[in-house]
């Protein structure tokens, strides 16, 4: 047997997604089903005086209009942040329809519920509700807060920067984005008298039970949550929203089941978004390019009720080697809804600013950007004081631009050509945390020759049925085709989080464990096989290689295969439950080492200030991930985070109507994401080191570091080309047209 990890491997479950036969959240129905709309406020805040039912009650198909007097009673979850079986996550901590003060626009008020969607539509829009409306504050300029927390601090970086021959003191902001998986957030609730069945969407169907049990006040082991296939998260389904609890509600109500599906324009206001964030950072450094002092200060926007902290300090502590830093952090309330992690949160923001303030800080030195990174490299992870597991930013860094051509660069603004265009190159690093969540999971090894692995985790269109059945495979040495991957129900073994970048990390160790149980399992039949050439040998006499078991030290050949076996002793299956605790960020013992994941993106960009045009003409991104389990896989991730890096530089804004707080561009018309012509064929090159700190394969997460960085480099190349440094996302051509002090450098 061959292994297969490391191969590029298709999907497992891509006949399934391309014969439409994979059954998403809102795929399910079942009979006597009903559909449910919530009402949405229609001010951002304020009280509701009254909601006036009568005459979408008398609407036809109408089942029931809820609201807070007859929904029946929620409960808060009691919050755990404790990674595995037992967290109970919630962003938005109050449950819905708790009370009559409404604290952001498009807050659910009640819910129609009829025998069509088209029915439930057009009640939810009959429901009257008044209210007493106060001025919303969704103010863009956050000001200063009191409320500052240092995040990490080391030296004087007053003092340092005081001192410095060359500073860079720059503010770096980025509006609302919000997230835009195809697939709607959507909840198909069952009850069967004692128990639910949940159809969810979401990144975490365990803790997605342990919250929605609190919420229902029902024992969680009365809470089934599915999520077979999910069109995708990217951090927006990582927690339960208010439409899962709503629906739950109503089909224990009316004793049948009830499918909800949220909106596109309810995703702007209802699951969460990135915050508004804006960051000061001060850097200064001696005339040789070495760093003295690195101050980072940001400020997000939370809602009302709940304080969520986009933790832009993520990367900033280790990213290089600086004697003096300090970080800050703060919250400014809006009547906005609670906000939540968005692919890469804390790092991807937090990189935007500081790899930007290091491309300028290249500039005052008169030194090449990868130049200054490289001499800045630390030995040690400077704000923990612990040692990195593996860091190969170097390696990223110098085989990014060797591949990309870097040394061809002309480092004169806007002296770079090519048939017309003015090209303009830019690069940066990133980081991202690597970390691993507990996690078990079950191998069954089955008498007609095949295995099954199990896992409560959950496929959100990474891959994770593929590479848990690479692993089983590997722990099994038996082909691909033989392995049956199940995910997504709390049914199975608690299994990780689809976040974070964790879960990849940690199904190995669990998958290869369980793997080996199911073996030792199998050859504890000996005794009971009586039919087999094996038969009488104990255990510790036997070996299994490749799918056979024989005798030890002699040629799997000589043997019998585990299907033969297990018929011959009259067992359908045998099987092996595997178990690993969190590591890193994710677990509970204080870690040994700094583990994060690196890279560097280089960026070439187009230039036509003819006509205006921008236009990003070429990315080469080199990952520094460990292990690369599944090479096909793990390009798709990091092109999809160099994608939404575009986007996200150049088009991702949420705006808010300063009038009602309504997210007003709640529409993928008008909310701009990139699209095929915004992105040019994309190089993807891994540097595999493998990092057996934390796992034995050395594999480490990628969902998230592809977008780290990216804006960075995006903008370094447009002020390369243009000569206007962009500080606000998203980069506007009026930006680069406009040519006041403020922008230029
Ligand atoms: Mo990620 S933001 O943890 O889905």
């Amino acid at each position: 047997m061959t292994s297969v990890i490391g191969k590029k491997t298709p999907r497992v479950d891509g006949p399934l997604k391309v014969s439409g036969k994979a059954m998403y959240t809102s795929d399910h129905h079942f009979p006597g089903m009903v559909y449910a709309v919530p009402v949405c406020s229609t001010i951002a805040n304020g009280e509701i005086l009254g909601i006036d039912t009568g005459a979408a009650e008398k609407m036809p198909g109408i089942r029931a209009i809820f609201h807070r007097e007859n929904i029946g009673r929620f409960s808060r979850a009691t919050v755990n942040h404790e990674f595995g079986a037992g967290m109970s996550r919630i962003d938005e901590t109050r449950a819905p329809l708790e009370d009559d003060v409404v604290r952001y626009y498009g807050q659910y008020v009640a819910l129609a519920v009829a025998d069509t969607f088209a029915q439930a539509m057009a009640a939810a829009d009959a429901v009257k509700v008044t209210y007493r409306e106060h001025k919303p504050n969704v103010d863009e300029r956050l000001a200063p807060e009191t409320n500052q927390k240092v995040e990490s601090e080391r030296g004087d970086p007053e003092k340092a920067f005081a001192e410095s021959e060359i500073q860079v003191d720059q503010s770096y902001d980025l509006p609302p984005e919000t997230h835009n998986p195809i697939e709607l957030h959507a909840s198909v609730a069952l009850w069967d008298g004692s128990a639910f069945t949940l159809y969810e969407t979401s990144q975490g169907v365990v803790n997605h039970r342990n919250v929605l049990a609190q919420m229902l006040g029902v024992p969680k082991e009365n809470v089934r949550v599915i999520t077979q296939f999910l069109g995708s998260g990217f951090g927006g389904k990582l927690w339960p929203w208010t439409q899962s609890a709503l629906a739950a509600a109503a089909a224990r109500q009316l004793g049948r089941p009830v499918k909800l599906v949220v909106s596109r324009r309810m995703m702007f206001q209802t699951v969460g978004h990135r915050p508004r964030i804006q960051q000061r950072i001060r850097l200064s450094a001696t005339r040789d390019g070495k760093l003295t002092s690195l101050r980072q200060d940001w400020v997000n926007h939370t809602s009302i009720l709940d304080d969520y902290k986009e933790n832009c300090g993520e990367a900033t502590a280790h990213m290089y080697s600086v004697p003096n830093l300090r970080i800050t952090s703060a919250l400014a309330r809006r009547n906005v809804g609670t906000p939540t992690p968005m692919r890469g949160p804390g790092a991807v923001p937090g990189l935007w600013a500081t790899e930007s303030a290091m491309d300028e800080l290249a500039l005052k030195l008169g030194m090449d950007p990868v130049q200054l990174r490289l001499i800045n490299e630390p030995k040690i992870d400077e704000g923990l004081n612990l040692p990195f597991s593996s860091r190969h930013l170097k390696e990223c860094l110098t085989t990014g631009a060797e591949k990309f051509g870097w040394t061809k660069r002309n480092p004169k603004v806007g002296s770079m050509k090519r048939g017309g265009l003015t090209l303009g190159w830019g690069m940066a690093g990133c980081s991202w945390q690597a970390a691993r969540f507990p996690c078990a999971a079950t191998v069954e090894l089955r008498d007609d020759g095949t295995a099954r692995v199990s896992c409560a985790t959950q496929d959100i269109g990474t891959g994770s049925y593929t590479i848990v059945a690479q692993l089983a495979a590997e722990g099994l040495g038996l082909p691909l085709d033989k392995v049956e991957a199940v995910l997504g129900d709390t049914r199975l073994p608690p299994g990780p989080l689809s976040g974070g970048s964790g879960a990849a990390a940690a199904v190995v160790p669990a998958v290869l464990e369980a793997a080996g149980k199911a073996v030792d399992a199998l050859l504890a039949l000996a005794a009971h096989a009586p039919g087999s050439k094996l038969a009488g040998r104990t255990a510790s006499d036997l070996e299994y290689t490749n799918g056979r078991v024989h005798p030890r030290g002699e040629p799997a050949a000589s043997g019998v295969a585990f299907e033969d076996f297990l018929r011959l002793g009259s067992v359908r299956a045998v099987s092996g439950v595997g178990s690993s605790e969190g590591r890193g960020a994710f677990g509970t013992t204080k870690p040994a080492f700094s583990s994060h994941s690196f890279g560097a993106h280089f960026v070439e960009v187009t230039w036509q200030p003819e006509i205006a045009r921008l236009h990003v003409s070429r990315v080469v991104t080199v990952i520094d991930a460990g292990r690369i389990l599944n090479p096909l896989a793990g390009r798709n991730q990091i092109e999809g985070a160099v994608v939404m890096g575009i986007g996200m530089s150049l088009f991702e804004e949420t705006s808010y109507d300063p009038r009602n707080g309504a997210p007003i561009n709640s529409n993928l018309a008008d909310y701009i994401v990139a699209a095929n012509a915004d992105v040019p064929s994309l190089e993807v090159h891994f540097v595999e080191f493998p990092d057996t700190n934390l796992n034995p394969l050395g594999a480490r997460g990628i969902g998230e570091i592809g977008l780290a960085g990216m804006a960075a480099a995006i903008a370094s190349a447009v002020h390369h080309a243009t000569g206007v440094r962009v500080r606000e996302l998203p980069i506007k051509i009026e930006d680069l047209l406009i040519e006041h002090p403020g922008h230029i450098s």
